[in-house]
């Protein structure tokens, strides 16, 4: 409904009252009137002259009134029936407004995680990053009791896009299998910086921007990229601290291999100035005296809850496609079920991907330039025997579909595949 529409329901809405409350008065009048005047004549005898016309005068009055009453009442009744059809009207109308406000946020997250999934799809050891991160620290969010809807959404959206400043780092410095140097250093240290830049350009999400500015804040003021410390750091970076530290702990990197979840819980706990256990540390070469990376409340919110999803399945898939959009769309369903993806445009690069880094599933495209499904398949069989190797076509064949099956492929479907069909076939091949 138009502002000015609402102005003018909130007016005659005054008027109605104002109408109410002086039938009211004229209504009351009419009855005491009414009711004093015979027993004042007629039992007091009211001796001086003249009485009986001021009588005369307080029925016309009181006739008058009852007049005046009446019509009143009818005007008030029919504002009151428009009031109620502008109400429902603005019911309406508010309904309809929320629906697509809440649509379109539902759609701007969907587009998030579909960007960054894919975005991190193509790095074969941050698959599925932002998603754990996600949920860990919404974990985190319940066993500190945040139930505030918007508190949530910010730490929702700064999840997926914590890392987002990391496109502008090359990917040689992140991965690099040996020490960093300084200057490597200095670059990494500019991603969150990245971020925010990016993220501050766009109204609807500056606070957010500044979550993932200090997202590698540390609790002791030896973070980055500000040094904020203590209570001058707000809850949300904190806790995307303690999610993000978890998750690339108990990930696999290049140089090293993933911690098992008691050792990066225990490495929590100690970067939390918390008790831990010194023994399990050290027979990881960790250092045995405590540091102040992150709130120890966090940490104790995260170790208290988290043991739902510290077995998060972690399991790598690679999908194999020429089409950007087919690779795009099954990284982000499998993505959003726990999976590591990894996604190549061809089998030449799938293969340099899986000699790096091994796999437990392929699903890959039958057609495809310089070498199709099944010559992939063949590779992988000789790297992997035991990968199951899933071969989806646009144009299924019978002929096609008996050479899959007596070349070893797990299934030959038909493209494209529905999330259930593939939620089916992963569950088969990869069972828990
Ligand atoms: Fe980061």
């Amino acid at each position: 409904m138009p502002s000015s529409e609402i102005k003018e329901k909130d007016s005659i809405r005054l008027r109605s009252n104002t109408y109410f409350i002086l039938s009211l008065i004229c209504g009351v009048s009419f009855l005491l009137l009414l009711t004093l005047s015979g027993p004042l004549y007629f039992r007091y005898k009211i001796p001086y002259p003249g009485f009986s016309s001021f009588l005369s005068g307080v029925i016309l009055l009181s006739v008058n009134l009852a007049i005046l009453f009446g019509i009143v009442g009818v005007m008030q009744s029919r504002l009151q029936r428009k009031i109620a059809s502008w109400e429902e009207t603005l019911g309406k109308s508010i309904k309809i407004q929320e629906g697509e406000f809440k649509d379109r946020q539902a759609t701007l997250l969907q587009m998030i995680r579909f960007l960054v999934g894919f975005i991190e799809s193509k790095d074969p050891y941050r698959g599925g990053h932002s998603e754990r991160v996600c949920q860990y620290a919404l974990k985190i969010a319940e066993s500190l009791g945040i139930t505030n809807g918007r508190e949530l959404n910010d730490l929702v959206y700064a999840c997926y896009l914590h890392d987002l400043g990391r496109i502008f780092i090359p990917r040689h410095v992140w991965d690099k299998p040996g020490e960093l140097t300084q200057e490597d250093y200095q670059q990494i240290k500019q991603h969150p910086v990245f971020g925010e830049t990016v993220l501050s350009t766009l109204p609807g999400l500056v606070t957010i921007a500044q979550f993932v500015r200090h997202h590698h804040e540390r609790e002791d003021g030896l973070g980055y990229p500000d040094s904020l410390s203590g209570n001058a750091l707000p809850l949300i970076p904190k806790i995307i601290a303690v999610a993000n530290a978890y998750d690339a702990m108990s990930s696999l990197r290049p140089y090293r291999p993933p911690f098992p979840p008691e050792v990066a819980q225990e490495e929590l706990r100690r970067c939390s100035g918390l008790d831990f256990n010194a023994d399990i540390m050290s027979k990881y070469g960790f250092k045995s005296q405590s540091e102040r990376r992150f709130d120890p409340h966090v940490v104790t919110a995260f170790l208290g809850n988290g043991k739902k999803i510290w077995g998060i399945s972690k399991k790598k898939i690679m999908v194999v496609d020429d089409n950007y959009l087919t690779c795009w769309s099954l990284a982000t369903i499998m993505t959003r079920e726990g999976y590591e993806v990894t996604t190549a445009e061809n089998g030449i690069e799938a293969l340099e991907k899986i000699r790096e880094r091994s796999v437990d599933m392929v699903i890959t495209d039958l057609i495809m330039p310089e070498m199709d499904g099944f010559e992939l398949m063949e590779e992988v069989k000789k790297i992997s025997p035991a990968v199951p190797v899933v071969i989806m076509t646009c144009y299924y064949l019978p002929e096609n579909a008996r050479e899959a099956k007596q070349k070893g492929a797990f299934e030959f479907v038909e493209k494209p595949l529905k999330p259930e069909k593939l939620q089916e076939i992963i569950r088969k091949a990869l069972p828990a």
